[in-house]
């Protein structure tokens, strides 16, 4: 594998990329953007015909792709599906765990334990999955990538969000577990934390999850509309994808995609640092 281009778009030439989530949205245009870097595509997707999709519309484009049915919360369907990309294109270079689910926009006191279970598994025990399967053997080969797809939402906390955010949360302290866990490995490891994105999101939650989501009233419409617009309005997927090349290529941690998106999120780092220089002062004054 080689990661260049430092000048013009970045080249990924011959690299192995098994991407989750790869039949839609941000996933997708991965797919598309890699193998037009000359990365070798292993397109994985529940869906599979949307994954099948994404890897006819690589090869269309004059690209390398396969595509493979995954499940993201299942074990078996992982070693299974890494054996198989490993035997048809080789090790696999860079791992793009991106495949998620939405929010069922019920507040906490009515969100129910099941559904909260159900997301976890998809957005952070698939990703967890994900790593045990591929990084091993990046490890032994002391080399490789991983990128994972969070959000802003892993950053800071919207109204009826709950369930979705403490994903987000949660999957960024994975990553960044797995950034000093292989820190000296040859292993890198980036976090994407996107925005808005227009994709189907809204609507692949819709069809798999455990319970439909809460139809929001026109004024929490309104509340997201303004959200939207307050943390650096939509960018697009294909947008997004072109930025965590980049990212990937100058081996960032964290990857943004969208300007003024942080402004909640240094709030609440604000707010963070006030209430621990009040301690220290507090203690300042205890101990004088
Ligand atoms: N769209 C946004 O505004 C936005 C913002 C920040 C982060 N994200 C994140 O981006 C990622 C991609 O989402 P998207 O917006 O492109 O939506 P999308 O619905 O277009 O794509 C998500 C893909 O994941 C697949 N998927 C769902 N459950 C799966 C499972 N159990 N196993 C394997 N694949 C599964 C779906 O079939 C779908 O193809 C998600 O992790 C999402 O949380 C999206």
């Amino acid at each position: 594998m080689s990661i260049e281009g430092r000048i013009g778009p970045p080249r990924f030439d011959g690299a192995n990329v098994l991407l989750t989530g790869a039949g839609s949205g941000i996933g997708r245009a991965l797919a598309l953007e890699f193998a037009q870097a000359g990365a070798h595509v292993a397109a994985t997707d529940v869906d599979d015909e949307s994954a099948a999709e994404t890897a006819r519309a690589v090869r269309a484009a004059g690209g390398v792709a396969r595509s493979y049915a995954l499940d993201v919360t299942d074990d078996a369907w992982w070693s299974a599906v890494v054996a198989r990309v490993e035997r048809d294109l080789g090790p696999i270079d860079v791992l793009a765990s991106n495949a998620g689910s939405s929010s069922s926009r019920r507040e906490l006191t009515e969100l129910s334990v099941e559904y909260l279970r159900w997301l976890f598994d998809v957005n952070v025990l698939g990703a967890v999955r994900g790593i045990r399967a591929v990084v091993p053997g990046m490890r032994a080969r002391g080399r490789g990538s991983v990128l994972f797809t969070g959000s802003m939402a892993g950053l800071w906390v919207g109204r009826g969000g709950a369930d979705y955010s403490a994903t987000k949360h949660a999957l960024l302290a994975v990553a960044d577990s797995l950034r000093n866990e292989v820190a000296g490995d040859g292993v890198r490891v980036s976090i994407l934390c996107p925005s808005a994105v227009p994709t189907r999101l809204a609507e692949t939650t819709r069809s798999r999850a455990v319970e439909p989501a809460a139809v929001p009233d026109p004024t929490r419409a309104a509340e997201m509309a303004t959200l939207v617009a307050e943390t650096g309005g939509m960018v697009s997927a294909e947008e997004v994808a072109r930025i965590s090349l980049e990212g990937l290529r100058d081996g960032r941690f964290y990857i943004f995609t969208h300007a003024g998106s942080g402004t909640r999120f240094l709030e609440r780092s604000a707010e963070i640092a006030r209430e621990l220089a009040r301690l220290d002062r507090g203690s300042a004054v205890d101990t004088g």
